[in-house]
């Protein structure tokens, strides 16, 4: 029988060498070239350790996920613009007292463990040691899985998507409503991801040969492509959930 333990990561090094084997394949490409998170992501792990944890099964890597805390007055007006600016806020100041909320910003489930509720353990842990460290609440940037699908659809629109027993079609938006989130409201400008053309050409091996706006295999939205810039723009849209 299955036997998965959560560690926080911080405390198992030895498994570092497998992040990248479990985790890398399971995102596209493009995700990784994001200028606000290459520059504080290197720096979370370090500053919010409580709140970065991985499943393991033996010594076998199997799903991960971290948070950051931030500072949050619990309305809309105050949410963060998205994962990008969650990040900066939780960089925003060195006194962590004034934090009191976790966003929970990224979650993994290694390809061939997908489908056990893995991602629940990984959520249920996130939260518990948020309260445990006293945070009034948990918040996150959802990167709805479907909706690579729809990338012409608004995520105003795709936020209301429901089947008739009145479960949200997306499967990520669907965990997250299972374990007692509820949606809070598009994050329009989540991520900003720009690079050359010859960047874009690699991140998702499509050719791009006029300017112009392009669907691209696993983007949430469209990417617009600039030849005389030499410049490919994409911006990630997110879904705001909050966790009771
Ligand atoms: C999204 C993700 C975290 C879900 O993890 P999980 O623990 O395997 O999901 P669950 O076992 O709880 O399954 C929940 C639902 O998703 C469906 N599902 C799980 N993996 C799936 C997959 N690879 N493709 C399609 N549907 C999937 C399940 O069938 C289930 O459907 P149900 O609600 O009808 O029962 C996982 O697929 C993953 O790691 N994806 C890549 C990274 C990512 O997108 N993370 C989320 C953004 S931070």
């Amino acid at each position: 029988m299955s036997n998965f333990e959560v560690v926080s990561t911080v405390e198992r090094p030895d498994l570092h060498d497998q992040f990248d084997i479990a985790f890398r394949s399971v995102w596209p490409e493009l995700i990784f070239h994001d200028a606000v998170a290459k520059e504080y992501v290197d720096r979370v792990q370090s500053r919010f350790p409580t709140y970065d944890v991985t499943v393991v099964e033996g010594d076998r890597v199997v799903a991960g996920g971290w948070g950051v805390a931030l500072a949050w007055d619990q309305t809309i007006d105050d949410l963060p613009t998205g994962y990008d600016d969650a990040l900066v806020r939780s960089f925003s100041t060195d006194d962590l007292s004034s934090f009191n909320t976790l966003s929970l910003m990224a979650i993994a489930v290694r390809a061939d463990c997908q489908g056990k509720g893995l991602s629940s353990l990984v959520i249920a842990s996130l939260r518990e040691r948020a309260g445990a460290s006293r945070l009034r609440g948990v918040i996150a940037p959802v990167r709805p899985t479907l909706k690579a699908s729809y990338p012409l659809v608004e995520m105003a629109k795709f936020a209301k998507w429901r089947s008739p027993d009145g479960q949200h079609v997306d499967p990520w938006i669907r965990i997250h409503e299972r374990l007692g989130a509820r949606i809070l409201g598009p994050a329009p400008r989540s991520m900003v991801i720009t690079g050359s053309v010859a960047e874009w050409e690699s991140w998702t091996g499509m050719l791009f040969p006029e300017s112009g706006t392009y669907v691209v295999p696993d983007a949430l939205d469209l990417v617009e492509i600039d030849r005389d810039a030499d410049l490919g723009t994409y911006i990630e849209p997110n879904l705001w959930m909050q966790h009771d």
